[in-house]
C-alpha cells in the first residue's frame, strides 16, 4: 500500500467510491487531501484541514468498498496524525456520525478521546473526537483572532 499526498491526477479515482461525493480538486490543490494506493488503484482518501477553530482536523474519509477491512483507514489517520505530530501540534480532532459503529470502534481502539457532540448538522448526531499526539501536558495552542 502506498500512502502519499493526492495530485489531481488522483480526483477520477477517488470520484468513483466517494460517498461523500464532492468535488475535491480545490481541497487536493490545497495539500489536504491523502490517498492510498494498491495496485495502482484509489483504494481511500481522507482529508484534513485546519477549518476547526484553527485545529487539525480530519474530516472525510472514505474507502473503495473492494479494498475495506485491509488497514487502510487506519493507515490513512496514521499519515495524517504524522503530518500535523510534524508540525508539533498537540491534538488532532474527527468526527463521526453516532450511528457509524466501523468508526466509533476505530476512535475507542486507536487512543481517541470523545470530545463533544454536535447536533443538527443532519439527522443523526455528530460524535467529535480528539487525541493527544505527544505526551507533553497541554499548553492549549491559542486560537487567533485579529485585533
Ligand atoms: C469506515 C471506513 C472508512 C473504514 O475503512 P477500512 O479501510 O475498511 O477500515 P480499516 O480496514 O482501516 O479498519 C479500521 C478498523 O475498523 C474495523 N472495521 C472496518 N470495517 C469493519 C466492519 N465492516 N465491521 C467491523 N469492524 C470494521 C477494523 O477491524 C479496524 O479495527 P482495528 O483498527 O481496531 O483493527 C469504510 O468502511 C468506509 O469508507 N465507509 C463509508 C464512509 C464512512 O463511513 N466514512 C467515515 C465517516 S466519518
Amino acid at each position: 500500500m502506498i500512502i502519499r499526498e493526492a495530485t489531481l491526477e488522483d480526483f477520477p479515482g477517488i470520484d468513483a467510491f466517494d460517498v461523500f461525493a464532492r468535488d475535491r480538486k480545490e481541497e487536493i490543490k490545497r495539500g489536504e487531501i491523502i490517498v492510498a494506493l494498491i495496485e495502482d488503484k484509489v483504494a481511500g482518501y481522507l482529508t484534513h484541514n485546519r477549518s476547526f477553530y484553527d485545529r487539525p482536523f480530519v474530516q472525510f474519509v472514505c474507502v473503495n468498498k473492494e479494498f475495506r477491512q485491509r488497514g487502510v483507514a487506519r493507515r490513512l489517520y496514521e499519515q495524517a496524525e504524522k503530518i500535523y505530530k510534524d508540525e508539533n501540534a498537540e491534538l488532532i480532532f474527527s468526527s463521526t456520525e453516532d450511528d457509524n459503529a466501523i468508526m466509533l470502534g476505530f476512535f475507542e481502539r486507536h487512543g481517541w478521546q470523545k470530545s463533544g457532540v454536535i447536533h443538527n448538522i443532519q439527522p443523526q448526531a455528530e460524535i467529535l473526537f480528539v487525541k493527544k499526539l505527544n505526551q507533553n501536558e497541554l499548553t492549549f495552542e491559542p486560537v487567533h483572532y485579529r485585533v
